[in-house]
């Protein structure tokens, strides 16, 4: 069953059948103001905080699991039947229905088509603003004059912090004001410390009726696919004092044969009347920011046709700018279509949502975890370079003194220097281990190599440059080791569902910091700090027998357990392979070409699927003494107990990039790519289910009944790190301090490609032939027509429009 494609022209996902097997989201805005809305205009916003700037509300994982949203009805007056203007919720037939989204970058449209009238939703956040519009374009294409009622409703959070609004209710239903005065809703909360202010409002035609209560426009017992205000066709002009609110305006279209009319609503945070300013302490605006404007002036300056339109315009411009900074042509139309606009797009949203909006994240998680956004920092620093900076040197921040990093770092309030020192057992053993590659990163990208010099606060005390931040983290990895000389585990390695405390040692992290130490190495000889790259190599030695004992024959186990047992290991009847440590093995350089050989033949022989590679294998289900597995929470085949976690999927590509191995690292590229299939007769839209524009955090795996089903997509470091190993590793083209180094590593079967790509203030062209079928290996290269030696083309040679001719053989 196919549900939608791609339109690569247009930017957009086009989803012609509404009923999808999963909600098929999209997301708005910017941090300021966001919002995310499903292919039934379901959904929610958020005031610069997900969890504690709620503005519409969601009720997670109801029935259906994405209402209430954005919701639009209109109802043919004279006949008294009526729908809305996405598919659900009244959710008419579909034969009879006709429905087409368009999910945009930032926007999405709802075109339908039912009883002789054509209408189009098209809702989004413009930039740098805080408010949402909600056009409706109604068209009479029949040959008689029809009039049309149109109800907005919007389903007004009580209260800014969501679990406030949703579990608090003793308090939520009884602080909530909300108003009707000359053509404005106004929401707010009685309390004045707890300022809540949002306006709603119309443009394009007379306001005839109204609701605030949500309860008098659903009616007892009517749900949002029949409320009573439009099943009788008027507002009855409730206003909630206490219980909820809502924001329902109706206005009425007489529409002659052909014509169209166009009536925006909008919402918006803030008063109508009056400047706005939040004076939250715990979420307010940074201090210099403007105060919001009253919602009637947001109202004359930007609810007319042409604005709507010039916004929407310079929305697409600037996303068509900023996914232009990596642009790419290959034979394979689906890679393309991800790489050059959805698979970008979702990077972005990682970084800027982290892990908090969703409908899977309800906003819990509303704060950075140290690891995922430093992995988050990876795929975007050619597009957002300061933006990445700027959270980068938080996170250093989020460093404590002694080398570890803050499990959560709250960007709203987070205070360097007076940040409290977690216990030992409290770190995660991986987190501070991301800062490397992170820094590496920005410093290659900019050729910045004074980064390195910072000097930035600790979290809890004391401060440093920027590479003894990084020698300190590489130290606190190093000094707590265990007695088989591994790093220790403590609260978590990258894995959230592994425990090995304090005693027990984990060799994800202990190739991760092998890695770290290869890269800070490389850095400080670039850098000239040659004392540096000698502490980085002798801390690489000194691993070194460690690194070797963990070899168990065929791969590398996982770690050892508080009690000295191996868990990853051939003898074991469960979990006897884990997929990290073997391809972080490869990645890290810190064992020999064989055993890393042997380690990825043995990753694809027991967890390579059809739809990717497992976690582990076999799936637990006892518990081990000694090691915390709190992964048997999930059932065999799920997350992290032997799912396709997607995000490991990524090191896999990168791992066999870096032995060369161009074809199985495609293949397995391909297995989890989201879109696959997607140009095919036959699309795998039904098995996967989730959206196949976007990837998602982990795929039933081989011993799930649901295997091959996507669950949890959006906001994962699936996004960020397949980015970084599609562009950096098979198509190989890389930032480095000295230049853009091409190291493609290519499936044989490809005659080449091309990429354009902003670096360093300069847009390059890079065009590869591969024109005897290999894997790897640049034969030559040119900067504009010169030779260079080697597959570095230095920044030296490079300027705006530079085209780099590289031939592989
Ligand atoms: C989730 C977490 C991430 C963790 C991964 C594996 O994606 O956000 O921090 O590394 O699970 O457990």
């Amino acid at each position: 069953m196919r549900y939608g494609h791609f339109d690569d022209a247009a930017r957009e996902y086009v989803i012609t059948r509404p009923d999808t097997p999963r909600s098929w989201i999209n997301y708005l805005g910017s941090r300021l103001y966001g919002g995310i809305v499903t292919q039934n205009a379901g959904g929610y916003s958020f005031y610069r905080s997900g969890g504690t700037g709620r503005v519409l509300r969601m009720r997670f994982n109801g029935v259906p699991v994405d209402e209430p949203g954005r919701f639009v009805y209109l109802r043919d007056d004279a006949t008294g039947d009526y729908w809305s203007a996405s598919w659900q919720p009244v959710g008419k037939p579909l034969g009879e229905y006709d429905a087409r989204v368009r999910h945009g970058l930032g926007y999405s449209v709802f075109e339908a088509g039912y009883a002789g009238i054509r209408s189009e939703l098209t809702t989004f956040i413009p930039a740098g603003q805080a408010f949402e519009y909600w056009s409706l374009e109604v068209h009479n294409p029949g040959p008689d004059a029809r009039t049309i009622s149109v109800f907005s409703y919007a389903e007004l959070a009580n209260e800014w912090s969501y679990r406030q609004d949703l579990e608090n209710l003793q308090y939520s239903q009884y602080v909530v004001v909300c108003r009707y005065r000359d053509g404005m809703i106004h929401r707010r909360n009685s309390t004045r410390e707890a300022d809540s202010d949002l306006w709603f409002a119309v443009a394009g035609a007379d306001v005839v009726g109204f609701d605030t209560d949500r309860d008098a426009f659903l009616g007892p017992y009517h749900t949002q696919a029949n409320p009573l205000a439009v099943e009788r066709g008027e507002c009855s002009g409730s206003e909630a004092t206490g219980d909820n609110a809502c924001a329902s305006l109706q206005v009425r279209l007489e529409l002659a044969p052909g014509e169209r009319r166009q009536v925006i609503f909008c919402l918006g945070v803030g008063n109508p009347d009056e400047p706005w300013r939040d004076e939250r302490p715990r979420i307010g605006a940074p201090a210099g920011d403007p105060p919001l404007p009253p919602g009637r002036q947001v109202m004359a300056e930007y609810a007319t046709p042409e604005r709507v339109a010039a916004e929407l315009a310079a929305l697409r411009a600037e996303w068509a700018e900023r996914l232009g900074t990596l642009q790419v042509t290959t034979p394979d139309p689906t890679l393309d279509s991800m790489v050059n606009v959805w698979h970008a797009y979702q990077t972005h949203m990682t970084f800027s949502w982290s892990r908090g909006v969703s409908l899977v994240e309800a906003g819990d998680r509303d704060g950075l975890g140290y690891r995922d956004t430093a992995q988050d920092c990876l795929a975007v620093t050619h597009a957002i370079p300061a933006a990445v900076r700027e959270r980068l040197d938080m996170l250093l921040t989020a460093q404590t003194a002694e080398g570890g990093g803050l499990p959560l770092v709250k960007p709203l309030t987070h205070t360097p220097g007076s940040e409290p020192t977690p216990a030992l057992e409290q770190y995660r053993s991986d987190d501070a281990l991301w800062l490397p590659i992170a820094v590496a990163a920005v410093v290659g990208e900019s050729g910045d190599q004074g980064y390195l010099a910072q000097v930035l606060p600790f979290a809890d005390h004391g401060e440093a440059t920027v590479l003894d931040h990084l020698l300190r983290a590489l130290d606190f990895s190093l000094a707590h080791r265990g007695s088989n000389g591994l790093v220790q585990g403590l609260a978590a390695d990258w894995n959230d569902c592994l425990q090995f405390g304090t005693t027990g040692e984990s060799m994800f992290s202990t190739f991760l910091l092998a890695n770290g130490l290869r890269v800070v190495g490389e850095l400080a000889a670039a850098a000239g700090r040659d004392d540096v790259a000698d502490r980085c190599a002798s801390g690489l030695a000194e691993l070194a027998p460690a690194i070797d004992a963990a070899w168990d024959g065929d791969w590398f186990i996982r770690g050892i357990s508080a009690t000295g047992a191996a868990l990853g290991s051939v003898e074991a009847d469960e979990g006897r392979i884990y997929l990290e440590p073997n391809v972080w093995a490869a990645i890290s350089g810190a064992t020999s070409r064989e055993r890393a050989e042997r380690a990825m033949d043995a990753v694809h022989e027991h967890l390579a699927t059809e739809h990717g590679v497992a976690l582990c294998d076999p799936p637990h289900t006892h518990p081990m003494e000694g090691i915390g597995l709190s992964l048997l929470v999930f059932p065999p085949g799920h997350k992290e107990n032997g799912g396709i976690f997607c995000h490991a999927n990524s090191w896999a590509i990168v791992a066999e990039a870096v032995l060369g191995r161009g074809d199985r690292a495609y293949d397995y590229y391909r297995s989890y790519l989201p879109a696959k299939g997607d140009g095919d007769a036959d699309p795998r839209q039904e098995v996967h289910q989730a959206e196949p524009y976007v990837y998602s955090q982990f795929t039933h795996g081989p011993s799930s009944p649901r295997f091959g089903q996507a669950r949890n997509p959006w906001l994962t470091g699936t996004a960020s790190w397949t980015y970084v190993a599609v562009t950096q590793y098979l198509l190989g083209v890389r930032p480095e301090v000295g230049g853009l180094r091409v190291d493609p590593c290519l499936p044989t079967a490809w005659d080449g490609f091309e990429m354009t790509r902003a670096f360093r203030g300069r847009t390059v062209r890079v065009r590869v032939r591969n024109p005897e079928h290999v894997s790897r290996g640049v034969v030559s290269m040119e900067v504009d027509g010169v030779p260079v030696v080697g597959n570095l083309a230095p920044e030296s040679m490079l300027r705006d429009g530079s085209v780099l001719d590289v031939r592989l053989g």
